[in-house]
């Protein structure tokens, strides 16, 4: 008996060790997994699995019409809008309309961008009809210029780069012109003016080293390269929804076709994923772009997903503040280094970025886009122990990184431009009150528009917005296509973000204002948002779950 017993208890002893051993490991996944953010954009394999799911079904012109359920007589005043809108672009946009047709065959980029302006199942007509080209002339002011003659105001914003108005980017090319000139596209040897870039990047970012490269992807490449070299761990951390360039690691969910193994995607201002930041040991950085202060935890907010009136912006910034410090104080007590992805909003919201805008000091910072003043460019500046590439005890043990077109004397020439016109003292006038300036002026559009009993309201972090419906509706992207014909130049990616430059005065505004009003009087007339009552979010949804499930399963 005794004897038998031992195989039985030393099993158990075997067993209760095991369970000892991986108690900790699945108590740390569960972790992990209760720190993702609920929603799709918080689970990116999920979301990159349905993503091959979701057939492609596309309304015919009936069903375009009464998507939602609509009767004959909406569906009929819509088609009518639907067409008035269309002859209208026919004939204002005819030249810049051809040119864009003749070259899409050849841009890849076009054809993509023209299919997922608006959610697919509409994509195909509006195609066809309300394509209004993407080819412009001239830039002046806050304005474009189409193939046509048509001047537009612009709410695209060049992704971002456009800061302080076209006239200033065009001066700073200008000026980088005549000063690249006579050393012209020398590569690999460097102009003078980048040791004066360096210093008034160091400056400005309160950094001590700054390595230049090409785009913000590749930046952001080199800066979490770095962070694995220097911490000697594997893993990133990103927050659902946040956009950080296009390279693999992330960009962990739908659009890249392999998983990444290294990125954990976690929900931003949750007290769960500072505690999975406290108790990992293979978290090399986390990953911060701040214009997801608008809304945490949702993916960059374009038309094409717009498929009810759910979007909705939450921007607090003493919350982002108090999530910010939080995160700085977890990444210095665990040896995670900080990034600010600053992209997109660097130069934007202050002289030295969301750092000072937010009081909030990171370990690496990326920047991009306007700092190339008018030219293309991404930048790593960091703190020297993160920045270094080679270890003096293990010469063979370095970090590579390199790039042909880096340090490009024009590039270095227009970043120099667009630095000291930032630095001159009456320059900085620009950034005083302009969370005042912005918000009051969002504040008036939202009144006009609330005025006139339109369902639509925006929303802001300073001079980028996003447009809300209020009212449910599975046609709110409509709008764009009424703005443009009000001469308002929206980027591809529709009503859901507009990028101001700072150049935008009062009066400007207030045309646009005027133009937006009109643009939505003119798509309510159209019963574009008619809702009787049955109408709900929710509905929308369970409508277009089984419009899908029904075209998956062959059931149309
Ligand atoms: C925050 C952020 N990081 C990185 C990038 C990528 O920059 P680029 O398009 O220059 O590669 C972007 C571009 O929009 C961005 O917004």
């Amino acid at each position: 008996m005794m004897d038998s017993s031992i195989p039985y208890l030393s099993l158990a002893a075997g067993a209760v060790a095991v369970t000892a051993a991986v108690a900790p490991k699945v108590k740390a996944r569960i972790e992990l997994s209760r720190a993702k953010h609920r929603s799709l954009a918080g689970h990116s394999k999920m979301s990159r699995r349905i993503s091959k799911l979701i057939p492609r079904y596309e309304f015919d012109i009936k069903e375009f019409f009464r998507s939602d359920g609509a009767p004959a007589d909406i569906a009929t005043r819509r088609q009518d809008g639907f067409f008035r809108l269309s002859a209208l672009y026919q004939d204002r946009f005819a030249k810049s309309r051809a040119a864009t047709a003749e070259a899409a065959a050849g841009i890849s980029d076009l054809q993509f961008t023209q299919a997922y302006r608006v959610p697919f199942q509409y994509s195909r007509l509006v195609k066809d009809h309300l394509g209004a080209g993407s080819f412009m002339q001239a830039s002046s002011g806050v304005t474009l210029t189409d193939l046509d003659g048509n001047t537009f105001y612009d709410l695209a914003g060049s992704y971002g780069v456009n800061i302080f108005g076209y006239d200033f980017y065009k001066d700073c090319i200008a000026g980088a012109d005549k000063r690249a000139q006579t050393l012209g596209p020398v590569l690999g040897f460097y102009h003078p003016v980048v040791a004066d870039n360096v210093k008034r990047l160091t400056e400005l970012s309160g950094m001590d080293e700054v390595s230049f490269h090409m785009s913000g992807t590749e930046a952001v490449m080199q800066a979490v390269r770095l962070a694995r070299y220097h911490t000697g761990q594997t893993h990133l951390v990103r927050f659902a929804g946040s956009y950080h360039g296009w390279w693999g690691d992330v960009q962990p969910g739908a659009g890249n076709p392999i998983a990444p193994h290294e990125t954990y995607t976690l929900a931003e201002m949750s007290e769960r994923t500072l505690h999975v930041l406290k108790t990992r040991r293979d978290i090399a950085c986390v990953l911060i772009n701040p214009l997801q202060a608008l809304h945490p935890n949702s993916n960059a907010p374009g038309d094409s997903t717009l498929v009810d009136s759910s979007r909705q912006g939450k921007y607090d910034r003493a919350a982002y503040t108090e999530w910010l410090k939080k995160l700085r104080e977890v990444c210095t007590e665990r040896g995670i280094v900080l990034l600010f992805d600053e992209v997109f909003l660097g130069f934007r919201l202050a002289p030295g970025g969301a750092q000072e805008y937010f009081g909030v000091k990171a370990d690496i910072v990326t920047y991009g886009k306007s700092l190339g003043g008018g030219l293309p460019i991404g930048v790593v500046c960091g703190k020297s122990r993160f920045m270094r590439r080679f270890r003096d005890e293990k010469p063979a043990d370095i970090c590579f990184a390199r790039g042909t077109f880096n340090s490009h004397p024009y590039v270095m020439t227009a970043m120099d431009e667009f630095l000291s016109r930032l630095k001159s003292p009456n320059f900085s006038a620009i950034y005083n009150g302009l969370d005042g300036t912005w918000n009051g002026r969002a504040r008036q559009l939202n009144d006009a528009l609330a005025a006139k009993e339109l369902p639509v309201h925006v929303s802001n972090l300073q001079s980028i917005w996003m447009v809300e419906y209020t009212s449910p509706s599975r046609y709110n992207w409509m709008l764009q296509y009424y703005l443009r014909a009000e001469g308002l130049a929206l980027s591809w990616v529709g009503t859901g973000r507009f990028i101001f430059s700072l150049n935008y005065t009062d009066a400007d505004f207030a045309e646009v204002s005027k133009r937006f009003v009109a643009a939505a009087e003119k798509m309510k007339q159209d019963a574009w948002w008619w809702n009787d009552g049955s109408i709900t979010n929710k509905a929308i949804k369970r409508k277009i779950l089984k419009e899908m499930l029904g075209h998956a399963f062959g059931r149309t």
